[in-house]
C-alpha cells in the first residue's frame, strides 16, 4: 500500500523526488534489507542536498535523516510511549506524516500527525509534537495588492508563509499582520538579486510569483526595471526552482496578452495572442520561459488574470473598477475612457481563492498549464462597469472621454480552470462597489489620492530621482 513511500540507501535523489511527486509533507521511509526503518527523507532534505552540491544521480544515503520521529504500534495501542520518538529532528520541513513501526522497526503504516494526535485524545499531551508544520509557501510580491491578501488568507489557513517584497508602495501593509502570525516571515528584498532568490527559496514547498512592475503605464515609465523584474528575475527563479525540483510554482500572467480581439469572441487559452504593450509582451516571454523549464518535478501553473478589482490590504486605485469607485465617491464623477472596449474582470478575493485552489490541487492536474483566471460573470464593456458603479454611487455623473483610450479589447472564459478544479470566481463588480463605499464612509481621513495607491505615480517618481 505504501510502495511509493519506501526507498533503500542505494536509491538516487532523482528516484526520491519521483516518489514524492510534489506532494506536500510526504515522507519517504529509508529501509534496510530486513525492511527495518533506518531513516526518513523529506523534500526539504533532498533540496538541501541539491543546494549543498549533490546531483540527482547521487545516492540518497548522503541526504536522508537518521534522526527522525516514529511510533511503535504496541505503544500506540496502549497510548503509552516509552521508546517511540517524537520531534527529535528540528522541524524545519513541513513534515506531517509519521511512520508507525512494529517491534522490529518495520513500517506498518504511515499516518498524518493530525490523525495521530486525534487518535490519542487526551493522551496527545504526552507527546511533544508541539507544532505541525503545514506547507511553507513563498509569496514573491507579498506586500502587493494581491500578495497582501493572499499571505493573510494562507496564514489563516495555517500555511507557513515567507513573503519577500521590495515594498515599492504601501510600506505599512505587512505591519498589519506581521506580529500576529508566528508562521509568517517577511523579507524586504529585491527579487532581482540572486542572493535574495537563494535566501528565500530554502525550505519552501511552493512558490507564488507576484512581484512585478505591474501595469502598462508603470512598465513604460521604467522599461529596463520592468525587464529585470518581470522577465529576468522570473527566468532565474524558474531555473532555480527547476534545479531544486520545487514542483509547484504559480505565476500570474495577464489577459492583456490577448490585446485586442475585434470579433469580441470569448477568448480561451488557445486564442491568438496580440499584445499591445511592453508589459503584455513580457508576460508572454515569461510564460514561455516557465514552460520551457518544465520537468516532471517542476510544473508551473500560469494564470492569465482578468483586471482585478475590489478592496485589499494594499489598495490600488489605478485599476478600472477601483478608480471608478474612487472618483464616483470623492469627485461625484465616473470617467469612461472610450467605453465600448470589453474587459474581463475578477475580484481580488477570487484571485486569492483561485491561487489557493491551485496550491491545493495536484500538479498532475494543473501543472505545466496556462489558465485564464477571471470571472465569467464579470466580462464587461467599460461603459457597463460605469453603470455598475453608478448603481452604488447614484449621485455621480458619467463622463465619457475619447482622448485616453486603452486599445485593449477582449472577453475571456475561465472554463478550463473550472473544469480542472471546480473553482469559479463569484464576487461581483457591484459587490466591490458596495465594499468600497463602506470603506470610504468608514474612514473619513482616508486619502485615495495618496501616491502609494497608484503604481505609475510611484514608479514615475523614482524615475525622476
Ligand atoms: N492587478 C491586476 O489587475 C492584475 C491583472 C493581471 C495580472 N496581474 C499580475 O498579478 C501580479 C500581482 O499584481 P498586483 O496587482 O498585486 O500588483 P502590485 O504592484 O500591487 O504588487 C506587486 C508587488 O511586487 C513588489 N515588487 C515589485 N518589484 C519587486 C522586486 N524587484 N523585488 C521584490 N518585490 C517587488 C511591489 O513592491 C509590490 O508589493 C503581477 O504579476 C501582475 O502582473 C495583476
Amino acid at each position: 500500500m505504501y510502495k511509493n513511500n519506501f526507498l533503500t540507501k542505494n536509491n538516487t535523489i532523482k528516484q526520491a523526488f519521483g516518489k514524492i511527486n510534489g506532494e506536500f509533507g510526504k515522507i519517504l521511509c529509508v529501509v534496510d534489507s530486513k525492511r527495518s526503518l533506518i531513516g526518513v527523507l523529506t523534500t526539504g532534505d533532498l533540496r538541501r542536498g541539491i543546494l549543498a552540491g549533490f546531483n540527482l544521480n547521487d545516492k540518497i544515503e548522503k541526504v536522508y535523516s537518521n534522526d527522525f520521529s516514529f511510533v511503535y504500534l504496541h505503544e500506540l495501542k496502549k497510548k503509552k510511549f516509552i521508546s517511540s520518538k517524537f520531534n527529535t529532528k528540528k522541524l524545519t520541513d513541513s513534515i506531517y506524516q509519521i511512520p508507525i513501526v512494529n517491534k522490529k522497526k518495520q513500517v506498518i503504516s504511515i499516518v498524518s500527525l493530525e490523525k495521530l494526535i486525534d487518535s490519542l485524545g487526551d493522551n496527545s499531551k504526552k507527546i511533544s509534537l508541539k507544532k505541525i508544520n503545514y506547507p511553507k509557501i513563498l509569496v514573491v510580491g507579498g506586500a502587493g495588492y494581491i500578495g497582501a491578501n493572499l499571505c493573510l488568507k494562507l496564514l489563516k489557513k495555517k500555511y507557513q508563509v515567507v513573503a519577500v517584497d521590495k515594498l515599492l508602495y504601501d510600506k505599512s501593509v505587512i505591519k498589519k499582520y506581521l506580529n500576529k502570525y508566528k508562521k509568517f516571515k517577511f523579507i524586504r528584498g529585491d527579487i532581482c538579486d540572486l542572493n535574495v532568490q537563494i535566501d528565500v527559496i530554502k525550505n519552501v514547498d511552493a512558490v507564488v510569483f507576484l512581484a512585478e512592475i505591474v501595469g502598462d503605464p508603470a512598465c513604460n515609465a521604467r522599461p529596463e526595471d520592468a525587464l529585470k523584474t518581470n522577465y529576468l528575475s522570473i527566468s532565474s527563479m524558474a531555473t532555480l526552482c527547476s534545479h531544486l525540483n520545487i514542483t509547484k510554482f504559480i505565476y500570474t500572467s495577464s489577459c492583456s496578452v490577448y490585446g485586442v480581439n475585434k470579433k469580441n469572441d470569448l477568448l480561451n487559452e488557445k486564442s491568438d495572442l496580440n499584445p499591445l504593450s511592453h508589459y503584455a509582451r513580457m508576460k508572454i516571454m515569461s510564460e514561455k520561459t516557465l514552460l520551457n523549464f518544465r520537468t516532471n518535478n517542476f510544473k508551473p501553473t500560469i494564470f492569465r488574470l482578468g483586471t482585478v478589482f475590489g478592496p485589499s490590504l494594499r489598495n490600488r486605485f489605478d485599476l478600472v473598477v477601483n478608480t471608478m469607485a474612487k472618483n464616483a465617491y470623492y469627485n461625484k464623477e465616473i470617467i469612461v475612457n472610450g467605453g465600448e472596449q470589453w474587459r474581463p474582470n475578477i475580484h481580488v478575493d477570487d484571485v486569492v481563492d483561485g491561487i489557493i485552489t491551485a496550491i491545493q490541487t495536484s500538479s498532475k492536474k494543473i501543472g505545466s498549464k496556462i489558465f485564464n483566471l477571471s470571472s465569467d460573470i464579470s466580462n464587461y464593456q467599460i461603459k457597463g462597469l460605469a453603470s455598475e458603479t453608478k448603481k452604488i454611487f447614484p449621485k455621480a455623473n458619467v463622463k465619457v472621454v475619447k482622448s485616453l483610450i486603452d486599445g485593449r479589447n477582449y472577453r475571456a472564459s475561465s472554463e478550463l480552470f473550472y473544469k480542472a478544479t471546480g473553482f469559479k470566481a463569484v464576487k461581483s463588480v457591484l459587490q466591490a462597489n458596495k465594499d468600497f463605499k463602506k470603506m470610504f464612509l468608514k474612514d473619513k481621513k482616508f486619502n485615495p489620492n495618496n501616491k502609494i495607491f497608484n503604481n505609475f505615480e510611484i514608479i514615475n517618481d523614482t524615475k525622476k530621482k
